[in-house]
């Protein structure tokens, strides 16, 4: 039996990675999580640095997807030190114990490396974070190669899946937004300027399994790989494309073409080149629209 850890186990990617992984019937797999760490999972935080080896030593994975992050842009700019502490310097430990141990490494990284001037962009692209947390990614990446252990890096974009809530990704908080707004008459401002590719949890999930399945059974897989949906929206175009299953007047939606006057930085146009992966025969891409009403439905009353 292979030993898989998945690191953020309980978070909107780590559920559907460890579902995926879990499938695989020579694979024994095991999750970490903090907060909503029970049972299932081994409960940790990851942010207690000396605490990181201990953990490893007892579960022992031949390889770990390291999933576990701050990924919320405004937190990280409101706490670098913290998003430093968690993306960056546990990332380090992690990959200290692999190398130490011969464990191989999946990394999960972020379009928010780039700086969305000039998509597409390949794994070889330079990189130039606009915000605290897109820099603390490429430090994650960086803390990696520095510890000389075996690692792939797979660099995903906005994501969306099935959510415990609303909130859980900034995908379906449009929806949460439309449903507040539903039936008040009021205009409902949203970005016409961002272009999103947003992918499916699911999908990122079995193109890990793959990655993993293809380094251990084919070649070793340890550069930088991308993964992303190839259809190109704006939050706008996504809150039209979830209008009718929440039964929300689309006159109602206003586009805003103006680029963002956030505090934290968002690039306009991060479209990964997602060729690499697909040369090597990996990958799954489900069309955005195909599993809004899935997702949604549950949480309109
Ligand atoms: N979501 C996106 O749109 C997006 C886009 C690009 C890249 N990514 C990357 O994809 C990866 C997964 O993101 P996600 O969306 O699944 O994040 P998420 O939903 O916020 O989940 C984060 C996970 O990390 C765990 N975690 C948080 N703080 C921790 C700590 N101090 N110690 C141990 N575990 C901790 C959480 O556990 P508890 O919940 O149990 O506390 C949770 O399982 C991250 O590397 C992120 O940077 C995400």
């Amino acid at each position: 039996m292979r030993q898989v850890l998945i690191t953020g186990a309980t978070g909107l990617l780590g559920r559907p990675v460890f579902n995926a992984c879990s499938a695989v019937k020579d694979w024994q797999v095991s999750g970490t999580a903090f907060r909503r760490g029970g049972l299932a999972f081994t409960k940790v935080d990851l942010s207690a640095i000396e605490t990181i080896p201990p953990v490893l030593d007892t579960l022992r994975p031949e390889a770990i997807i390291h999933c576990a992050a701050e990924r919320r842009p405004d937190v990280s700019e409101k706490d670098p030190a913290g998003t430093r502490r968690l993306n960056v310097e546990a990332t380090a430990a992690i990959a200290s114990w692999a190398k130490r141990t011969g464990c191989y490494l999946i990394y999960i990284s972020s379009d928010y490396v780039f700086d969305g001037s000039h998509p597409p962009y390949t794994p070889s692209s330079p990189t130039c974070p606009l915000n605290t947390y897109g820099q603390s990614k490429l430090d994650g990446e960086e803390a990696i190669r520095a510890s000389g252990a075996m690692a792939a890096f797979l660099r995903v974009p906005l994501l969306y899946g099935n959510v415990e809530y609303l909130d859980e990704s900034s995908v379906t908080v449009i929806a949460q937004n439309m449903l507040n707004a539903r039936g008040s008459g009021k205009k409902l401002s949203m970005d016409h300027w961002a272009l999103r590719y947003p992918t499916l949890t699911d999908d990122v999930a079995v193109v890990l399994r793959q990655m993993l399945e293809h380094h251990w059974s084919k070649s070793p897989l340890t550069a930088i790989y991308h993964w992303s949906n190839n259809e190109v929206l704006t939050k706008y175009e996504m809150a039209m494309a979830f209008a009718s299953t929440l039964n929300f007047d689309p006159a109602q939606l206003v586009p805003d073409m103006t680029p963002p006057s956030h505090a934290v930085p968002r690039p306009k146009d991060c479209h990964l080149d997602s060729s690499l992966l697909e040369s090597l025969g990996i990958g799954q891409r489900t069309p955005f629209a195909q599993t809004i009403p899935d997702i949604l439905t549950k949480f309109i009353k």
